[in-house]
């Protein structure tokens, strides 16, 4: 899939007031800062649609974009930001659950991870949640441009046999620098391929 148009359309506190289409739906959610917006960017080939920001806590609503007038791209605020404060923090974990739950034009999640790190509680649960809830979702590693090629495939294979531990099935599993402008294909292909079967 190619992305020719893509433009902004609301942005919601709520999962009721999210647009009323019933065009599908792809999220984009992960620890803030892990590089949600700019992937986001990336994929539509447009610096500033999504807000990025050094800072972690940049995205704290529910956005929507239109994508080729075919379907909704979203980004998602980053759970789990420490210094947001116990009632930020608690009121973005019932935006984020409320939104998985709750809106039936989700198709698929992309579950940000940034490659750096060894596996985090904290993206390992809430993957666990969304398959507790049969809500399908695929891992997308960030930042591959801050390791060399090797290391990106060790960490890789560390993730992939931590979640054997507890999954029976590897979700699909994507690298991706938005830095170098890589990876970004495959998972615009993936999405066609779901819009396909439709
Ligand atoms: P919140 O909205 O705060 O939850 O963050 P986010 O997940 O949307 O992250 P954002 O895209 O704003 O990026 C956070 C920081 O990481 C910014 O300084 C980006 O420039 C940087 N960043 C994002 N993606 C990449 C990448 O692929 N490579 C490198 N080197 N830096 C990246
Ligand atoms: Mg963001």
């Amino acid at each position: 899939m190619q992305i020719h148009s893509a433009t902004f359309v609301i942005s919601n506190t709520d999962v009721n007031n999210c647009p009323q289409s019933h065009l599908p739906e792809y999220a984009f959610i992960g620890r803030s800062n892990v590089g949600k917006s700019s992937l986001i960017n990336m994929l539509c080939r447009q610096k500033g649609l999504a807000k990025t920001s050094q800072k972690p806590g940049k995205t704290l609503l529910i956005n929507h974009f239109l994508i080729n007038n075919e379907w909704h791209l979203v980004d998602l605020p980053g759970y789990g930001y420490a210094q947001a404060g116990k009632t930020q923090r608690e009121k973005l974990r019932k935006m984020i659950e409320r939104y998985c739950l709750l809106r039936e034009q989700l198709v698929s999640l992309f579950v940000l991870v940034d490659i750096r790190h060894e596996p985090q509680k904290i993206d390992t649960d809430f993957m666990e949640w969304l398959g507790e809830n049969g809500i399908p979702f695929a891992i997308v590693f960030t930042k591959a441009d801050k390791l060399g090629r090797q290391a990106i495939k060790d960490n890789v294979e560390k993730y992939k046999q931590q979640l054997l531990e507890t999954w029976e099935e590897l979700p699909e599993i994507f690298v991706t620098s938005s830095e170098k402008m890589t990876g970004g294909q495959e998972i615009l292909d993936y999405i066609e391929k779901y819009m396909k079967n439709e």
